[in-house]
């Protein structure tokens, strides 16, 4: 892991934290064993690592951002319920919907959250932010699929922080 992209990460989650339900999102399963706040972090980290990688011109801070919420949708998709309905399709409207709710967003924001599920929905990202964001989150779902316990130093280290 680099050392400057994990701090990057925690000073990001403590800020995000306070008086909203970023922590909620640890109660919430994505996929596997995975909960919806480790697989935020690991989307967090890789789009800043593709941002490095590939030299992107777009706001870094707004894509950590829209990182961090771009599933804040803050329900278990896999109980039954008929408002889960359609879950991969309708979540990222939910997300922002909740997001507006608890955070000051700005339009490449709301645009990241609400497309990243592009292709699976047919609406392309209108900003760099969103469209880094939507291949960080695919990357990041194939790697949880056959990884158990995934970022695990990485949800640790969140964890020591929240305590210090
Ligand atoms: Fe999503
Ligand atoms: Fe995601």
């Amino acid at each position: 892991m680099r050392k400057s992209i994990t701090e990057e990460i925690l000073l990001k989650y403590m800020e995000l934290r306070t008086d909203s339900r970023l922590d909620d999102m640890d109660k919430y399963i994505q996929h596997g064993s995975c909960t919806t706040l480790r697989h935020s972090l690991g989307v967090a980290y890789m789009s800043l690592y593709l941002y490095d990688i590939f030299r992107c011109k777009c706001n870094r801070d707004s894509l950590l951002k829209s990182a961090f919420i771009h599933d804040y949708y803050l329900y278990d998709w896999h109980e039954k319920d008929k408002t889960h309905s359609l879950h991969g399709f309708k979540h990222a409207k939910t997300a922002l919907k909740n997001a507006n709710e608890d955070f000051n967003l700005k339009e490449h924001e709301k645009d990241a959250i609400l497309n990243h599920m592009f292709p699976l929905i047919p609406s392309w990202p209108k900003y760099s932010e969103g469209r880094l964001l939507s291949l960080a989150d695919k990357l990041c779902a194939i790697y949880e699929i056959f990884k158990k316990n995934p970022y695990e130093d990485l949800y640790q280290m969140i964890k020591e922080g929240i305590q210090k």
